[in-house]
């Protein structure tokens, strides 16, 4: 009876197995997002500022939007370390704080395909609106990422505060979802959130003109330095598209652009890890 029944669950698993490529769910559909280092030497004044020559050619306002984050983890990055940033961002102008919940999937020789089914085998394919999925599209590198948007009331703080550690702990661990929650195992992510500590803030600042027909995006991150005694601009020049064609063009234009011009760093961004090690 016993070895009965272990033979038929035998079979069904079998059976499912055999299923389950025809089941499965279609890969996610990215958008893309180019996104460019510019040399901070080159582009910002003495002031740290998008020298005027630079504002005039992409046709934007002095003004900015100014953006604060800050991410949470464990001081020795065991939410980073597994793949995960939870942040929280204020956005001049908008009332509420943004609660991100974003999981990165390298891409390795410029195949997408292959993180996008990587990500598929993880649980994140096209049935799940819920997640927004982005190809970041950086000078020689590439990196899908899937991202869980929540917020969080922003009243009771002014300008452009962000919450502290306890409260930031708190708003992320409410409004956690499942897939983070439960990566690792049952519980992990508010678990390790619990206990987590602030990485940054960094006060970046936004300025959005026209090139080539698109929305042209250049931030400026005032990053701690290296030895943590000074100030490192990052500066990134971006574009965003549905798609890839488009971003593959316009990532050879962009960077031919900013080349001519003198105004390119011929680096990949590695914005986040910076603020993870120097904060
Ligand atoms: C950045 O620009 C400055 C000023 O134009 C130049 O001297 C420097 O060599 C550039 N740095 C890089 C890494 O291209």
């Amino acid at each position: 009876m016993m070895y009965a029944s272990c033979r038929l669950l035998a079979i069904i698993a079998s059976a499912t197995i055999m299923v389950s490529p025809v089941l499965a769910a279609s890969n996610t559909v990215p958008d893309y997002e180019v996104k460019l280092l510019m040399n901070s030497t080159a582009v910002l004044g003495t002031d740290f500022k998008l020298t005027p020559t630079v504002l005039s050619y992409f046709g934007m306002p002095t003004t900015v939007t100014k953006m604060n984050v800050q991410f949470l983890d464990k001081s020795n990055k065991e939410i980073y370390n597994a793949g995960w940033s939870p942040r929280i961002r204020k956005t001049e102008g908008e009332s509420d704080f943004e609660l991100t919940y974003k999981k990165r999937y390298s891409i390795t020789g410029g195949n997408i395909d292959a993180a996008l089914t990587n990500a598929n085998n993880e649980g994140f394919d096209s049935t799940d609106t819920k997640y927004d999925a982005q190809i970041e599209w950086g000078y020689q590198k590439q990196t899908l990422s899937i991202s869980r948007q929540k917020s969080a009331s922003g009243s009771g703080y002014s300008g452009m505060d962000l919450p502290g550690q306890t409260k930031s702990r708190t708003y992320l661990i409410d409004e956690a979802p499942d897939k983070f929650d439960d990566w690792v195992s049952n519980n992990w992510g508010t678990t390790a959130l619990a206990s987590a500590r602030i990485f940054g803030p960094v006060l970046a600042k936004r300025s959005i003109g026209t090139w080539s027909g698109l929305q042209l995006y250049i931030e400026v991150w005032p990053i701690k330095d290296a030895a943590g005694t000074g100030i490192e601009y990052i500066v990134e020049a971006s574009i965003k598209t549905t798609s890839r064609t488009t971003a593959s063009t316009k990532q050879a234009d962009l960077i031919a652009l900013l080349t001519v011009k003198g105004w390119f760093l011929a680096q990949d961004s590695l914005k986040t890890q910076l603020i993870m090690d120097r904060y």
